[in-house]
């Protein structure tokens, strides 16, 4: 979603706003724009289409001098994608200018009455309500103007705002959407997530709901929504610049891919001690995890299917009852909650809108939530009673992969936790599981090590129109997001169905030489599974088949197979999905798509 970045300081500050906003390119944008002050007003360019746009039309920034700025990209909400609806927005006098992230719900009643008052409005967005409130309001203080905005508008936003009557200052306000703040020798900066301040410092604040920033050149002051100031202490950020950069990998989604091995290991490794799994973060006692009745798992996308996987893991393994659930469809269900309820929310960016809200909603009702989260200090991980931290490190790529492939982890230790604890898992059944846990960032690195025949059967699908991917069980939630990678980033229509359901409609759609692509990893699904490729396959479809190795049986029925090595069945996702990931890669690489910023999308959906 949209990106801001602000700074104030001894520097130029639009070069260093561009650097910035390309540290946000992931976070998925359709316009961007930049205000700075340039000792007698508030300048603002701003453009549709590429940040690079925005650097050619500004020479790099050097056409808008001036030492404090802010800057924007757009992921279009209110309004289409265009230079007029790009921020920075002006007030009228064009002596404020606001950067927004997030939604303004009550903007229309907002924007009728200023429009009754005499405001007039160039744009279709929501953010420029705010320009126009902050100026009505503004009586000469801008702190008190913005508390008095911050006091009238619903909705979620981070604010990035300058006054030309304050030009030593910036302004920092945050509610429900994220927002950090930094300071170095040089200046203060302000920034929607960490990569982009991290060439200048790795001391940050964390802004809470409904706090306000002032940043000066050498200082920062932080206050409530009742303008009493508050202090803070800074976090040390202590992961590399590095870590955030593509590290001479074509694309990060690749880069991201080949950090597998390592996410899998750090996720898993700090958790075994002595034979055992010790989950400390989990905060609950053997008598606490005895008394879980039924868990809800609730996230979006990728982290969805985590928690489709792990349904099958934690009711295998530990035989408690586990429902998944869409968090946009959770929030407003109004779900049964029991006696015994843990509620779990998984997210990798710990920002999207819809797990937040389902996080709190669970608190509201009394129920204590887990967080599986990736980014250490996001709201979720701040807002969730526990946290169990998914150590994937920084991910760029819109289409996670590593951070999938650490929840996959997380979620397996908890199902045997709880397993071993409710006496479900005896002694031998643990230990070997353990071991084959050990083994997955070897055999993972194997088949990453596999990359170029997925490549050259990639290239022979860049001209597809319709996948289908199938499975059961296990395998279902593997094509699930195999299916995901797929589209997300080729553009290519795919569909995931549980392989059993097909022939109750969607067959009818399998044409000669459609491609569909068969996970079958559970042994005692194999034969079932086999019954649903060649069905397809007498409908003319090309069959791609995933599956253990020596499973050759499989090879009457698939065109085209790939073999994963053995592992424990309630492991095979992590296994199994290492080849669809490349192959989604490589059909986008094929097609010349932008794969790390697909169209229309966003890494972190802080909007609902
Ligand atoms: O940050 P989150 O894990 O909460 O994000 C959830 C989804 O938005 C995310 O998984 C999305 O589906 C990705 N594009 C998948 O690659």
């Amino acid at each position: 979603m949209c990106g801001i970045v602000g700074y104030i300081g001894s520097h130029q500050a639009a070069p260093v706003i561009l650097e910035g906003l390309s540290k946000l390119e992931y976070r998925g944008y359709d316009s961007a724009g930049m205000a700075v002050f340039n000792g007698e007003k508030i300048q603002i360019q701003k453009s549709v289409g590429r940040l690079k746009v925005l650097e050619e039309l500004t020479h790099g920034g050097a056409t808008m001098p001036g030492t404090v700025g802010i800057g924007h990209t757009r992921w279009a909400t209110h309004g289409a994608p265009s230079d007029e609806n790009a921020h920075p927005h002006y007030n009228q006098e064009e002596t404020i200018a606001v950067v927004h992230n997030g939604i303004i719900e009550n903007y229309l009643p907002l924007r009728e009455k200023l429009l009754s008052k005499g405001y007039q409005f160039v744009s279709d967005t929501d953010t420029e309500v705010l320009a126009h409130l902050i100026d009505y309001y503004y009586k000469g203080n801008p702190l008190e103007a913005i508390t008095k905005v911050m006091h009238r508008v619903q909705g979620s936003y981070a604010l990035g705002i300058i006054f030309s009557e304050h030009p030593d200052q910036i302004f920092a306000v945050r509610k429900d959407s994220p927002l950090i703040v930094g300071q170095n020798e040089n200046g203060c900066f302000i920034a929607s997530d960490v990569p982009a301040v991290l060439k200048y410092t790795r001391k940050v604040y964390f802004i809470e709901n409904q706090e306000v920033v002032r940043l000066r050149v050498d200082h920062m002051h932080f206050y409530t929504v009742d303008e009493e100031e508050i202090q803070k202490e800074p976090v040390t950020i202590d992961w590399d610049a590095d870590a955030a950069e593509k590290g001479g990998y074509e694309h990060f989604m690749l880069k991201e891919m080949y950090e597998q091995p390592k996410t899998v290991t750090d996720t898993l490794l700090p958790r075994i001690k002595d034979n055992d799994i010790v989950i400390e973060e989990l905060g609950m006692s053997d008598e606490e995890i005895n008394a879980i009745r039924k868990i809800f798992i609730v996230a979006c996308g990728s982290a969805y299917h985590a928690g489709v996987t792990a349904k099958y893991v934690i009711e295998g393994i530990a035989r408690i009852p586990v429902e998944v659930d869409l968090a946009s469809e959770f929030r407003y269900r109004n779900p049964i909650f029991e006696e015994g309820t843990m509620v779990v929310v998984i997210s990798q960016s710990g920002e999207t809108a819809d797990s937040l809200a389902a996080l709190r909603e669970s608190q509201k009702l009394g129920h204590k939530v887990l967080g599986i989260v990736n980014v250490v200090g996001s709201s979720i991980a701040r807002e969730a009673d526990n946290v169990m931290y998914t150590w994937a490190g920084p991910e760029i790529a819109v289409a996670t992969t590593k951070a999938y492939s650490a929840q996959l982890i997380a979620l397996y230790l908890l199902a045997m936790k709880f397993g071993k604890v409710r006496g479900k898992l005896d002694a031998d059944a643990f230990h070997s599981m353990l071991k084959d846990l050990k083994r997955l960032p070897g055999q993972i690195e194997r088949l990453l090590a596999n990359k170029q025949r997925i490549q050259r059967f990639a290239n022979r699908y860049i001209g597809a129109k319709d996948v289908f991917f199938i499975g059961r069980g296990i395998d279902y939630a593997i094509s699930m997001e195999g299916s995901l990678k797929l589209k997300e980033i080729s553009y290519i229509h795919s569909e995931a169905y549980a392989a059993g359901e097909l022939k109750h409609g969607t067959i009818s759609l399998i044409e000669e030489g459609t491609l569909v692509a068969a996970v079958a990893t559970q042994d005692a699904l194999f034969q079932k599974t086999l019954s649903n490729m060649v069905e397809v396959k007498a409908r003319g479809a090309f069959v791609l088949a995933v599956t253990n190795e020596g499973n050759t049986e499989i090879e009457k029925a698939a065109d085209y197979c790939i073999y994963i090595p053995r592992t424990n069945p309630y492991f095979a996702n992590s296994l199994a999905i290492i080849p669809l990931q490349l192959f989604g890669y490589y059909v986008a690489v094929g097609k010349g798509c932008d794969v790390d910023k697909p169209r229309n999308l966003a890494k972190s959906v802080t909007v609902e």
